[in-house]
């Protein structure tokens, strides 16, 4: 089992596609152990955003991410990380495919709705950022016999 941080931007929650975007996450299989909904400052949002920072879009992003209350969230299944950034696909929505979700609720070159952890190093990192271990929540989900093979479940 893998972990990976989500996060439905401002623009997710501002046009009330929190529900319909989560709706897929569930239905996929990936349970959710850790969530928090918050406006998030400059700081937390610098750290995120490290690897970007001397870019061109790098004021105009961190500006964009605080300017409106986020869903963060922990998301957590075999393979986790490659699934969600399928899920997501690529950057912007008018490049992204029919199906994902950029691909189906967006058109901007600067509003994507989500963001996913893109390596393993990446998801540990963030999830280190906004949670700390004890909001992790170990539970099993009723239906997950279901959803995983015996292989999966190892
Ligand atoms: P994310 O990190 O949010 O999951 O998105 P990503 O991996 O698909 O894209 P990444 O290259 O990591 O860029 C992070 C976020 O910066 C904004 N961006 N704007 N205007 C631009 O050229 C540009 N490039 C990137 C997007 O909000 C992107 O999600
Ligand atoms: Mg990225």
């Amino acid at each position: 089992m893998e972990r990976t941080l989500i996060i439905l931007k401002p623009d997710a929650v501002q046009r009330g596609l929190m529900g319909r975007i989560l709706t897929r996450f569930e239905a996929k299989g990936l349970k959710m152990v850790a969530a928090r909904f918050e406006r998030l400052g400059e700081d937390r949002l610098s750290q995120h955003y490290k690897d970007h920072e001397g870019k061109p879009f790098y004021a105009g992003l961190v500006r964009f991410m605080g300017e409106s209350p986020v869903l963060v969230m922990v998301l957590e299944g075999v393979e986790a990380i490659a699934t969600c950034r399928k899920m997501m696909g690529a950057t912007f929505g008018r490049d992204a495919e029919s199906g994902t979700i950029r691909g189906d609720f967006g058109i901007s070159r600067s509003y994507n709705l989500v963001h996913g952890s893109d390596s393993p190093e990446a998801a540990e990192r963030e999830i280190g950022l906004f949670f700390d271990a004890n909001e992790i929540v170990e539970w099993q989900p009723a239906g997950h016999a279901w959803v995983y093979d015996a292989e999966d479940l190892g």
